[in-house]
């Protein structure tokens, strides 16, 4: 089927991010603050009728992929059955999850059997007391039963999450590099970037992932760009010689990807974001079960989407403080 999802840049889109939740079970100190955010009513989510009514009208104009988010989408209870209806939609043909990996061993089973094709685990840190430090809460080791049970029922590939954090974690690239040379999993790293948060948090912390191949080449690995992982997003991927894993690069900030963008984003309380750094977004839900009023939307949203955003800008100018988006992360669903 053609898609019907392009943009005024002629960007085809086959990629929806669905957040089910804007809850979590953890407070990462680049996405909330320690004492939580005001969190939706759960009268507000989109139901899981409306999520697969939306899900067959997007497939119907040209997405084929999935990627569940939250807050932490594990939160959410039987997320398994929807995944299950989603997988029953014709075109679609992958869906895959980013989650925290503290809830992952106990429903591993039940996605995989569901339906689900991929994970991608946050993981910032391989040091248990740093995960509290980053995380304020949770257990590392829950992370790595996470991680276990995933590659045990099956997923394939296992993606890592890392946001790099000046003067937090950045020490730990070799290890990560390490984990990824020795396991079959893909670390990536990830810029930090500067959404629904306080600027100076922002700039005190955030880290060009140029460091990352300076300190890769430092520590005596050898690489090559890869081509071949599996995947719907920015990461510009790379193989470790002789290595049973690979790594990958997320830097919206230094190296903008916005030209190549195939992604939409629903947000749990049911409005279609056409850009993850961006104000316009639309309400879906008096349209939820009305094939045609979704369309409109869908249309409506590409036709809203920016050329790129301004991440740069603000690390450049200080003036530049606005942030255009009032949603956290938490909210979007990365
Ligand atoms: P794959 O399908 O495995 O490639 O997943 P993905 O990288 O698209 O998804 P994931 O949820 O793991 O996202 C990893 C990081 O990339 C998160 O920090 C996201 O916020 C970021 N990311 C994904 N899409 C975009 C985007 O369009 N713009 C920006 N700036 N960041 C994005
Ligand atoms: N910058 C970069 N990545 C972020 N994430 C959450 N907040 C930020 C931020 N400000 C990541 C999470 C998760 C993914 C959905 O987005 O670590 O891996
Ligand atoms: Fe939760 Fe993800 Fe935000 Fe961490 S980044 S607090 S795991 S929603």
């Amino acid at each position: 089927m053609t898609s019907q999802l392009k943009d005024r840049f002629g960007r085809v889109h086959n990629y929806l991010r669905i957040s089910v939740t804007d809850r979590c079970n953890l407070r990462c100190m680049y996405c909330m603050p320690e004492e939580g955010v005001p969190f939706a009513e759960p009268s507000s989510l989109l139901t899981y009728d409306e999520i697969e009514s939306v899900v067959k009208t997007a497939a119907s104009m040209g997405i084929t992929k999935l990627r569940i988010t939250g807050g932490e989408p594990l939160v959410r209870p039987g997320l398994d059955s929807l995944i299950s209806r989603l997988a029953a939609i014709p075109g679609i043909h992958d869906i895959a999850l980013t989650t925290n990996g503290m809830l992952l061993a106990a429903q591993a089973e039940a996605l995989k059997q569901a339906g689900l094709t991929r994970v991608n685990i946050s993981l910032d840190t391989l040091d248990p007391a740093r995960f509290r430090l980053i995380a304020r809460r949770g257990d590392l080791k829950r992370v790595f039963e996470g991680i276990e049970a995933a590659g045990r029922v099956g997923f394939d590939p296992i993606k890592l999450n890392c946001v790099l954090l000046k003067g937090v974690n950045e020490d730990e690239i070799p290890a990560f590099l390490k984990l990824a040379y020795e396991q079959p999993l893909h670390v990536r790293f990830i810029e930090y970037m500067p959404i629904g948060h306080a600027d100076d948090n922002w700039r005190k912390h955030y880290l060009p992932l140029s460091a990352v191949l300076e300190k890769a080449r430092a520590e005596g690995f050898d690489m090559e760009r890869r081509e071949d992982v599996r995947g719907n997003g920015p990461s510009e991927d790379w193989q470790l010689t002789g290595g049973k894993g690979s790594f990958g690069l997320i830097h919206p900030v230094s190296d903008q990807f916005c030209s190549r963008c195939n992604r939409l984003r629903l947000t749990a309380d049911g409005h279609l974001q056409p850009c993850l750094y961006w104000m316009d977004e639309l309400n879906v839900r008096p349209a939820a079960g009305d094939e045609q009023a979704l369309r409109k939307l869908f249309l409506k949203a590409l036709d809203l989407k920016p050329e790129n955003h301004e991440m740069a800008a603000k690390l450049a100018d200080q003036a530049q403080s606005h942030n255009p988006t009032e949603r956290r992360m938490s909210q979007i669903g990365g």
